[in-house]
């Protein structure tokens, strides 16, 4: 069985003020009756899936995660992370984790902040790239991207293997420009999800990043099992670099394969992708909570304790919650992170 290998360390600053730092997104509902983090754990119920499933979190998460879990009831491995010390070194003790179950282990590691609406055809994709992956293959699920975005991950495949193929080449978060090129030459986002043999990563981490692979192996063997949590060793996590696991293994590698998909698929990353994920009323407008709006179009309104009312204005996001009031207009929402220096100080 495929043992999920959940991440959930988003610290999603860019959709400030319903995310902040003691509420990340990954514990928000956006429009579901389950929080993002609660419908990854939900996708991976297929027959393929080992239901234990090993959650990679923030330490002071951890009430978040166990009462999600619980919630659903669904029981699982979680590690708690001190501090963050990006995708990669969380991968990585998934992974150890993973080993100390099944020495044969197959994991997908899976970030906790997407939607993915069709959870079979989901399962579909990850059973037919399991052979190669069996075979050593680091497989990421490739979509057809329909903008030139610097967000994004972006592979182009090469000489097909048994249902994925070998990457030619990864090229992570790329300028604009050259995503632009890349778009053209038919490369494909990388969705951000790896199945792979728990040990032919930790084989390519130990060769790539030897100083990832040694930390996150010392914190493991060091981990500390407490009141249903497994806390990594302070320590030796702190001593992991910081680095994404695309620019320290998958741009590297040349194990990487890429398995084409079609599912729907959204990282919940800013709030104009938000407003892709929410019904809309027949003037475009997606709404939740209470609000007027008079003469407006495709404004994206979230509205908590208090009302909203918009007049003759289009394409804006305003969101009020106990936490703040942001207005702006769709078209700058990935702005909202520049925010996190002006508000950390008022903390
Ligand atoms: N536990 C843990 N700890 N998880 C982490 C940490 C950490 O320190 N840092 C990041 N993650 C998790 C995030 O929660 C998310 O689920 C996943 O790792 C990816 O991190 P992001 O920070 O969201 O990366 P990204 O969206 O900028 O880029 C990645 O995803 C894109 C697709 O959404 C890359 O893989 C891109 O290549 C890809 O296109
Ligand atoms: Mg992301």
């Amino acid at each position: 069985a495929v043992i999920p290998v959940i991440l959930s360390g988003g610290s999603g600053t860019r959709l400030w003020p319903l995310s902040h730092r003691d509420r990340p997104k990954q514990f928000l509902r956006f429009g579901s009756t389950h929080t993002l983090f609660q419908e990854t754990a939900l996708r991976c119920r297929a027959g393929l899936f080992d239901p234990r499933p090993v959650v990679v979190g923030a330490a002071d998460h951890r009430f978040l995660l166990a009462e999600d879990l619980r919630e659903i009831g669904i029981a699982a491995d979680i590690l708690l992370e001190p501090v963050a010390r990006n995708s990669c070194a969380a991968i990585a003790a998934g992974c150890l984790r993973a080993l100390a179950r099944d020495r044969d282990a197959m994991v997908l590691a899976l970030p906790a902040d997407h939607r993915i609406p069709d959870s079979e055809a989901f399962a579909a994709a990850v059973a037919s790239a399991l052979a190669d992956a069996e075979a050593g293959a680091l497989v990421t699920f490739g979509v057809a991207p329909d903008r030139p975005s610097s967000a994004y991950g972006y592979v182009l495949a090469g000489e097909p293997l048994m249902a994925a193929a070998r990457v030619k080449t990864f090229v992570e978060k790329p300028s604009a420009e050259t995503a632009a090129r890349h778009v053209a030459d038919g490369y494909l986002w990388n969705s951000g999800k790896f199945l792979f043999r728990a040990d032919a990563f930790m084989a390519e981490l130990s060769a790539l990043a030897p100083d990832v692979a040694g930390a996150v192996s010392r914190a493991v063997g060091a981990a500390r099992a407490e009141t249903d949590f497994l806390w990594l060793d302070g320590e030796a996590f702190a001593r992991s670099p910081s680095i994404a696991v695309d620019y320290a293994v998958m741009e590297r590698t040349e194990r990487a394969a890429v398995l084409p998909v079609d599912y729907g698929w959204t990282d919940i990353g800013s709030w104009d992708a938000v407003a892709g994920v929410l019904d809309t009323d027949s003037a475009g407008n997606a709404v939740v909570g209470e609000a007027v709006i008079l003469d407006g179009r495709n404004n994206l309104v979230h509205s908590e304790g208090t009302v909203a009312a918009l007049i003759g204005v289009d394409d804006m996001v305003v969101v009020a919650t106990p936490e703040g009031l942001l207005v702006a207009p769709k078209a700058r929402a990935e702005e909202v992170r520049l925010l996190a220096s002006h508000l950390a100080g008022d903390e």
